[in-house]
């Protein structure tokens, strides 16, 4: 038995390549959900205040969409990984994969879509469960306190309250994993400049962003499955 202490801190950054291959779509692919709906009408703080209706309605069917989805290979490996590392998760996903997964370090960048949240208390959440998925922007808190509540997603246009923790996770990194982001959002595509030099860095991405001249990064040009397969196995020859 070894004291988590001891053990290699692996830090995970993941954006909507993982969750690819359990059938969600991510947003800036070909036919990718930024196709196909308006993102600064259903995803950002001005669209919310225009037509929060619109917004609600967009969360409930991604949520719908969520509940039928099942995590994959590569979270299940993420997971896997914590038998023998100090293994922690940064996503922008705002999925539950990485922890139906097992995962138990998971930090929402961008919320959390089986959340809602006060309109006018960032810090009161409550959490969704089947069949109650839905909200609207009549949606009262169970509390019984009448707040109005709405979707726990970070939009466009609001801050990002966990980059902080998130920061100082991604500098105490032994080893660093960036996993299916096209790396255009930020503040979360900065998080490779924390990265301590020296630390091993791996960004596994079928058709990665270009990130030469930013770091020394070993670019695994493929499927999160296979990919997280893959660098599985480096890990545990290199412990
Ligand atoms: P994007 O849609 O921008 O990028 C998805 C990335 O996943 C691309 O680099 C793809 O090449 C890669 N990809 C596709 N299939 C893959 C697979 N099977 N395995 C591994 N990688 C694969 O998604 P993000 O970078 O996550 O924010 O987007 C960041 C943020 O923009 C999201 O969190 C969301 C969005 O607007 C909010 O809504 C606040």
């Amino acid at each position: 038995m070894s004291d988590s202490r001891e053990k290699k801190k692996i830090v995970f950054s993941t954006g909507a390549g993982v969750s690819a291959e359990s059938g969600l779509s991510t947003f800036r692919d070909a036919g990718g959900l930024w196709e196909q709906y308006p993102v600064m009408q259903v995803a950002s703080a001005e669209g919310f205040a225009a037509d929060p209706a619109l917004v609600h309605k967009f969360y409930n069917a991604r949520r719908r969409d969520l509940v039928s989805k099942e995590p994959n290979e590569a979270h299940r490996l993420i997971a896997d990984l914590q038998r023998d590392f100090d293994v922690r998760v940064i996503t922008q996903n705002v999925d539950d994969l990485h922890e139906r997964a097992g995962s138990r370090e998971v930090l929402h960048l961008h919320g959390e879509l089986m959340k809602l949240r006060d309109v006018a208390d960032p810090g009161y959440i409550e959490t969704l469960s089947a069949p109650d998925l839905e909200s609207s922007p009549d949606t009262l808190s169970r509390d019984g306190k009448g707040r109005h509540m709405r979707p726990h997603i970070v939009f466009f246009g609001e801050a990002v309250p966990n980059i902080e923790p998130a920061m100082e996770l991604v500098e105490q990194a032994d080893v660093f994993v960036v996993i299916g982001t096209s790396l255009n959002v930020y503040p979360a595509a900065g998080l490779l400049a924390y990265v301590r030099s020296g630390v091993p860095i791996y960004y596994i991405d079928p058709s990665p962003a270009d990130v030469k001249g930013l770091r020394d990064v070993t670019v695994i040009r493929k499927k999160a499955t296979e990919g997280m397969a893959e660098l599985a196995a480096i890990l545990r020859n290199n412990q």
